[in-house]
């Protein structure tokens, strides 16, 4: 059932263009975005003070994109937590918000009881889930399914790219109904999102260079990923799906906050990756660029095509996906982070799909 692939994890991040297809393409009938199983009315909307998205781990990730979207293009103030807080810190929540729960299985216990105590003080659910009728759709308002098919492999990949495209189409329906954006803008964003699956294809036909950088840099001890803004969101996620298979130290820091944290850290040799795929940014990560280089560290960068050869004079290896509007470039810059994660793992001979000490779903506290 792998199909001939060595693991499930380089299936399932070869499905993610076909995934993505199919969680954008039955949402638009005659040019119009039409999210099934999703009722809220411009009325409801206009009464969101606040919107709060609730998830674990690779979904909460996902959520992190979410928020900046969805201010971005609602103007609707939104508030990100991981399940295992919200739940427990008495939030803020009643009948004037909303909560976005993200989930891959449907039946994260954490999420599940987040969102549980969100609609106990009344506020509207809406959930992201993989799974048909699974405890998280069952209990929500509004589901809008990622149509990821099964995840297989204990590393999210797919869902991740559907659970932001899912994000990308909730945000454009918020701003439709609100009025913050016109129908011209939707269908442009809308335009680029379905541009997405052939761009991740073309990632996956150079996956040879992720795999030789790896190879040469699988010993690291400890890498670092920074990034600005939605490259930011992203480095969280590259961090993490690196740690989770190939064992490795790794922290995510937002790009200008390293200098007031842990930039002692970086020293002779230390790995950073920089994802850099948000054009007004860009020459803010040069700057931080330099200065982990000026204390020795190796630099992997991602970015668009047209940066390319202006980054080869400042990173060490420059690794491009094709050009991309920024807004949307997430969903294509986390495919060159998993295959990232990934070959690191098989150079280091781990357990790709199995990590150590792992579930596929957390159906426990
Ligand atoms: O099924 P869920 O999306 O609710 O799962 C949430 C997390 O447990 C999950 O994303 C976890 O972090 C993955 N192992 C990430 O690769």
């Amino acid at each position: 059932e792998k199909d001939g692939y060595e693991h499930f994890m380089m299936k399932e991040m070869y499905e993610e263009p076909k995934v993505i297809r199919d969680t954008i393409n039955p949402r638009i009938k005659d040019g119009e975005l039409v999210l099934d199983n999703v009722t809220i009315t411009e009325e409801d909307i206009s009464k969101l003070e606040k919107i709060y998205i609730v998830a674990c781990g690779t979904a909460y990730h996902a959520g992190v994109i979410g928020k900046y979207i969805i201010e971005k293009l609602c103007r609707i103030p939104v508030e990100v937590d991981v399940a295992s807080e919200f739940r427990y810190r008495d939030p803020l929540v009643s009948d004037k918000n909303m909560t976005i729960i993200i989930s891959q299985s449907g039946e994260t216990l954490d999420t599940l009881f987040a969102l549980r105590e969100s609609k106990k003080r009344g506020a509207r659910i809406l959930s992201i889930v993989n799974v048909v009728g699974s405890s998280i759709a069952r209990d929500s308002d509004d589901v809008l399914y990622t149509w990821a098919g099964p995840e297989i492999a204990v590393a999210s990949t797919k869902a991740y790219n559907t659970q932001l495209t899912a994000l990308y189409m909730v945000a454009l329906e918020l701003g439709l109904k609100k009025g913050t954006i016109t129908k011209e803008e939707a269908d442009a964003i809308l335009g680029q999102l379905k541009q997405i699956p052939n761009d991740i294809e073309k990632i996956l036909e150079n996956k040879e260079d992720i795999q030789k950088f790896a190879h040469q840099h699988y010993n690291a001890k400890s890498i670092f990923f920074i990034g600005r803004g939605l490259d930011y969101a992203l480095s969280l996620e590259g961090s993490l799906k690196l740690k989770e298979i190939s064992y490795i130290h790794s922290e995510a820091y937002a790009g200008g906050e390293l200098k007031h944290g842990t930039i002692a850290l970086i020293e002779k040799g230390t790995l950073v990756v920089c994802p850099m795929t948000q054009d007004n940014l860009f020459d803010k990560m040069v700057s931080n660029i330099r200065e982990v280089k000026a204390r020795g560290a190796v630099v992997l960068a991602i970015t668009q095509e047209k940066h390319a050869e202006e980054l080869k004079k400042t990173a060490d290896t420059v690794i491009t996906i094709p050009d991309v509007d920024s807004l949307v470039a997430p969903i294509s810059a986390v495919t060159p982070l998993q295959l990232f994660a990934y070959y690191m793992a098989l150079e280091k001979g781990c357990d790709v799909d199995k990590p150590r000490n792992l579930a596929k779903s957390v159906t426990v506290e």
